[in-house]
C-alpha cells in the first residue's frame, strides 16, 4: 500500500525540526547563553524587573518609562480574583495539586473576560496581562485555604514579586527575598520553543485563544521531563538522608540507568546560563536562612554528576538550583511548578502572538505500524 510518509523524516522530538521564526529569546546551547530579544539573561536578571522583561518579550524592545509606567499599571489593574473565580478556587480540594488548580482556574478567567472569543492583537495582548497579573493571586490563595488561612487580597500598589510573596505569606517580604523572587520570574520567563511553547502554539495553530493556549502550556509544563523536574529535585534532596551519602545514591541512580532530576537539557551540552545565577543564589539564600546543608548537598550531586556524565553534557539546568533557592524561600515544594508557570506566563503569551501574526496549523505526521485491511467481527467472536 502507498505510504505518503515513507519519504518523510521521522523526528519523534522534533529535535531537527524548525517550527517558525521568532524574536523572543536565543539559545547557544553548545556555549551556555540565553537572550531574550538579544539582551543577555545574566544583564536582565541584574538589572530588569520581572515586569519590565514581560514587556521586552511581548513588544519585542525595552519600554521608554513612560511606556513601563503605563505597562505596569493596566497589568496591575487586573491583579486579585472576582468572586466567581474565588468561589470556584474555594471549590478546589485541600488535597488538589496546586498544578492542577492553577490550570483550571487560569481557564476559568475565560468565563469572565467579555472579549475572551476575541483574537485580535489588542484582546490577545489583553488577555496575556490579566494571566500574568492573576496567577500570582491563584497560588497564594490556594495554598493559604488549604493550609486554613485567610485569602490575602492583591494589592496593586507592588510588584508582582512582592505581592506574590505578601500574598503567600499574609506580610510583606523582605527587600532581599522579594528581589530574588524577582529574579528567578525574570529567568524562567522564557526559552525559546520548549514543550510548554510548543503546546500553546499547536493551539495558537488551530487560531484557538489565548486562554486555551496558555491552559494547555499549564498542563504540559507539569510533567516531571519539564517544569515539574523542580519538585523532584527537592523530593530528591529529602530522600538523601546526608551528604556522605550523595555518592551512593547517585551511582545507585546512574547504575540503573535512572534520571537525576534537575540534570540534562535538549538543548544545552553546556552549562545552563541560568542555573550559574541561581547556584550563587541559591548558596546565598541557604545561608541566610540557615539551609547549609541543602546547598553542600546540592553541590555533592553536582560534583558526583559532573565527574559521571559531565563529559556527555549532562550538567544542572534551571530546575536543580532553583528548587533550592524556593525552598530556603519557604515555598511549599508543590509549589515550585506553579512559580516557574506564573514567569512562563510571559513567554507563553509572546509566542503565542507572535505565532498568531504569522500562523500555520501545526499537523504533524506519524508513521503508520499497524495492519491494514482487517475485518470486523462480532464481540462473541474475538
Ligand atoms: N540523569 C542521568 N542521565 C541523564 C540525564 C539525567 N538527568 N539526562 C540525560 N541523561 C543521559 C541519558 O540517560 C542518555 O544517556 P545514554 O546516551 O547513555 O543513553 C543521555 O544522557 C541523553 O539523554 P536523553 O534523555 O536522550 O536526552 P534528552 O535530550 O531527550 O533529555 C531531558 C533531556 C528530558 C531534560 C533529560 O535530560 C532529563 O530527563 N532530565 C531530568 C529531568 C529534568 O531535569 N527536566 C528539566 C529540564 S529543564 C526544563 O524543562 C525546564
Amino acid at each position: 500500500m502507498a505510504d505518503a510518509t515513507a519519504a518523510m523524516t521521522m523526528d519523534k522530538g522534533l529535535d531537527h525540526t524548525i517550527i517558525g521564526e521568532s524574536r523572543k529569546s536565543w539559545i547557544d546551547g553548545q556555549k551556555g547563553v540565553l537572550e531574550y530579544v538579544g539582551i543577555d539573561i545574566d544583564s536582565l536578571a541584574r538589572n530588569s524587573t520581572f515586569e519590565e522583561t514581560c514587556f521586552l518579550l511581548l513588544n519585542d524592545r525595552l519600554p521608554t518609562a513612560d511606556e513601563f509606567a503605563a505597562f505596569t499599571a493596566e497589568l496591575r489593574a487586573h491583579y486579585g480574583l472576582s468572586d466567581s473565580l474565588l468561589t470556584l478556587l474555594r471549590s478546589m480540594p485541600d488535597s488538589a495539586s496546586p498544578m492542577h488548580v492553577v490550570r483550571t482556574l487560569v481557564s476559568a478567567i475565560a468565563l469572565e473576560d467579555p472579549n475572551c472569543n476575541d483574537t485580535s492583537e489588542g484582546a490577545e495582548l489583553e488577555k496575556a496581562l490579566r494571566i500574568i497579573a492573576k496567577t500570582p493571586a491563584i497560588i497564594a490563595a490556594f495554598d493559604r485555604q488549604r493550609r486554613g488561612e485567610e485569602i490575602v487580597e492583591a494589592d496593586s500598589a507592588n510588584s508582582i514579586a512582592v505581592d506574590f510573596l505578601r500574598m503567600l505569606n499574609g506580610e510583606m517580604p523582605g527587600e532581599a527575598t522579594a528581589r530574588a523572587m524577582d529574579v528567578c520570574l525574570i529567568l524562567h520567563a522564557d526559552h525559546g520553543i520548549n514543550a510548554s511553547t510548543f503546546a500553546t502554539m499547536v493551539a495558537v495553530g488551530t487560531e484557538s485563544d489565548m486562554y486555551s493556549a496558555v491552559t494547555g502550556a499549564i498542563g504540559t509544563l507539569r510533567g516531571p521531563l519539564h517544569g515539574g523536574a523542580n519538585e523532584r529535585v527537592m523530593r530528591m534532596l529529602e530522600e538523601i538522608p546526608s551528604v556522605d551519602d550523595v555518592e551512593g545514591f547517585i551511582m545507585d541512580r546512574l547504575a540503573r540507568k535512572a534520571k537525576v532530576p534537575g540534570f540534562g537539557h535538549r538543548v544545552y551540552k553546556a552549562y545552563d546560563p541560568r542555573a550559574t545565577f541561581l547556584r550563587t543564589f541559591s548558596k546565598a539564600i541557604a545561608s541566610e536562612t540557615g539551609n547549609e546543608t541543602l546547598y553542600a548537598m546540592s553541590s555533592a550531586i553536582e560534583a558526583v554528576m559532573e565527574r559521571e556524565v559531565g563529559a556527555k553534557g549532562i550538567h544542572p539546568n534551571v530546575d536543580f538550583y532553583s528548587a533550592t533557592t524556593y525552598f530556603s524561600m519557604g515555598l511549599a515544594i508543590d509549589l515550585f511548578t506553579p512559580v516557574f508557570a506564573m514567569s512562563r506566563n510571559a513567554g507563553w503569551a509572546a509566542h503565542a502572538m507572535e505565532r498568531r501574526a504569522d500562523n500555520r496549523l501545526i499537523r504533524p505526521r506519524c508513521q503508520y505500524t499497524g495492519p491494514h485491511g482487517e475485518d470486523w467481527t462480532d464481540p462473541a467472536e474475538r
